[in-house]
């Protein structure tokens, strides 16, 4: 049986806060808070517009968030800085684990895939950038759908076009609501814990597997 894996781009093989250490440049201390506040209100951004059936791509969602976040902080930031961020955030690097997990998991034959919430386009991107786009077969995006996760219609899409059934499919996320909203499709899900102060959220379903990076993962699946 080939398996079939989705991987959560942002937070999971894509570090997000990788534009900590620019915040850091303009805001001083207040970067690490600024960041996870921003990466929050972003999704936050991406289920109100999925509830509301009122789409932008990620990018808008990402940038209002931006937005949001300068003002409650009142950090002040100016349009070249916030130019600069969006920028860095199209070619943030991926956690070290992801290139020699993503190898193993290929060489066993599994079919990746990279499904987000980001455009194909910006996804292609960075996943180039980040020098790991040959692991997978393609990018699925929801923009294709024009929803985004949870919403189950994109886990129904990602299998139609990896052209798998569920009971194959995985999906790969470090994102809580991702993992269950895989599962709530029928999908196996691993949820990569990338921190160890990550909590899962408590809703009486457990991930099928939890790992703490993608090599661990490639452990689990090759037995
Ligand atoms: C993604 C967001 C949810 O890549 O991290 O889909």
């Amino acid at each position: 049986m080939t398996i079939t894996i989705g991987f959560d781009v942002y937070g999971t093989l894509i570090d997000t806060h990788g534009v900590v250490e620019r915040l850091r440049h303009y805001i001083g201390d207040q970067a690490n808070a600024f960041s996870q506040a921003w990466r929050d209100k972003q999704l936050e951004y991406s289920f109100r517009r999925g509830l509301m059936q009122a789409y932008e791509n990620f990018a808008i969602c990402t940038r209002q968030a931006l937005e949001y976040t300068d003002a409650s902080f009142k950090t002040a930031l100016g349009d070249e800085e916030k130019q600069e961020l969006m920028e860095i955030y199209r070619v943030l690097p991926a956690f070290d684990d992801v290139a020699p997990g993503l190898g193993e998991l290929k060489q066993s034959g599994a079919h990746l895939y990279a499904f987000s919430n980001g455009s194909a386009d910006a996804v292609e991107t960075l996943l180039t950038n980040a020098g790991i786009r040959q692991y997978f077969m393609d990018v699925i995006s929801v923009d294709e759908i024009r929803s985004f996760k949870p919403d189950p219609a994109v886990y129904r899409h990602f299998l139609q076009r990896a052209n798998v059934t569920y009971d194959d499919a995985w999906l790969v996320s470090s994102n809580p609501f991702d993992v269950l909203g895989a599962m709530s499709a029928n999908m196996k899900a691993a949820w990569v814990q990338r921190t160890k102060v990550a909590i899962f959220d408590p809703w009486e379903i457990e991930p099928t597997a939890t790992v703490s990076s993608l090599i661990e993962l490639s452990g689990i699946m090759n037995n």
